[in-house]
């Protein structure tokens, strides 16, 4: 097999670039966030979770070993698999199977079994503030969304330099898959903030985005006579 350098994967697709770069990305980002964070506060479970002994309340509770089972195998096993199947090179080739058997021997038995088999002194284990895990799920999809729509109508320009319909990914269910991208990035941040700055925010953009793809939309069925018609210009199906 010829030797392909990570950095260079994925170029003439951007679909497949985006998730392998993103993840790349966000493995880097998190590595930080946790390395700092956790050196500041231990992982919230067992003798650090919430117990009389913590002065700190990380939130609601949940089972332990249900706790486990996400954190891990949720991740690790099913999302890996999605990912290496759909979105992965050279899926079947051997080398790359042995390292995914060996990642998913790890992680089916951390995930599946050893949280059920240990004997945990405490039965319960924080959740955490759900409004903070979806924010910043959200941010991070709606940064996806925008960036690879901006991307896309960039090379538009690049065969042509005047106006087409362009298609792929959302752009085959909306005319502005850009300003929809951005609007779930700063619902995100609101969410995750819940502070009324986020949400001001947040309506900020709305008013910006809705009538700008409003006349989007309007102008690319006037101005394209093939328009696709069940495209819509800002929410998938909606609006
Ligand atoms: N936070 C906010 O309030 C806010 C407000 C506005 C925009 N933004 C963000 O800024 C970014 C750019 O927004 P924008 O309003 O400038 O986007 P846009 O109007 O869609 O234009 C983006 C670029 O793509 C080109 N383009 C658009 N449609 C095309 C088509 N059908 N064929 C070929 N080229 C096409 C445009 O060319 P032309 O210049 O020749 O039209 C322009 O170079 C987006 O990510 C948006 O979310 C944020």
């Amino acid at each position: 097999m010829i030797p392909v350098w990570p950095w260079v994967a994925f170029l003439n697709n951007p679909v497949r670039f985006w998730i392998y770069y993103g993840f790349v990305i966000g493995g880097f980002v998190f590595a930080l966030i946790t390395l700092i964070t956790q050196l500041i506060k231990p992982a919230p479970y067992g003798r650090f979770g919430n117990n009389d002994n913590n002065p700190n309340n990380w939130g609601p509770v949940i089972p332990q070993r249900l706790g486990h089972t996400i954190s891990d195998a949720l991740p690790c096993v099913v999302e890996f698999l999605l990912v290496y199947f759909l979105y992965g090179r050279n899926q079947y080739h051997y080398t790359n199977l042995v390292f995914m058997i060996l990642w998913q021997l790890h992680y089916i038995h951390r995930g599946l079994i050893h949280p059920w088999i240990m004997r945990y002194s405490s039965k319960t284990t924080p959740l955490g503030d759900p409004r903070f895990i979806i924010g910043i799920l959200l941010f991070i999809i709606g940064f996806i969304i925008n960036r690879y729509a901006d991307l896309k109508l960039r090379n538009l320009r690049r065969e042509n330099q005047g106006y087409v319909i362009p298609s792929g990914g959302l752009f085959n269910y909306i005319s502005c898959p850009n300003y929809f991208g951005e609007m779930i990035e700063w619902m995100g941040w609101a969410v995750g903030t819940f502070s009324l700055g986020g949400l001001a925010w947040f309506c900020f953009c709305c008013a910006t985005f809705i009538p700008r793809a409003r006349h989007n939309h309007r102008w690319y069925k006037e101005r394209f006579a093939d328009y696709p018609s069940q495209r819509k210009a800002l929410i998938p199906f909606i609006y």
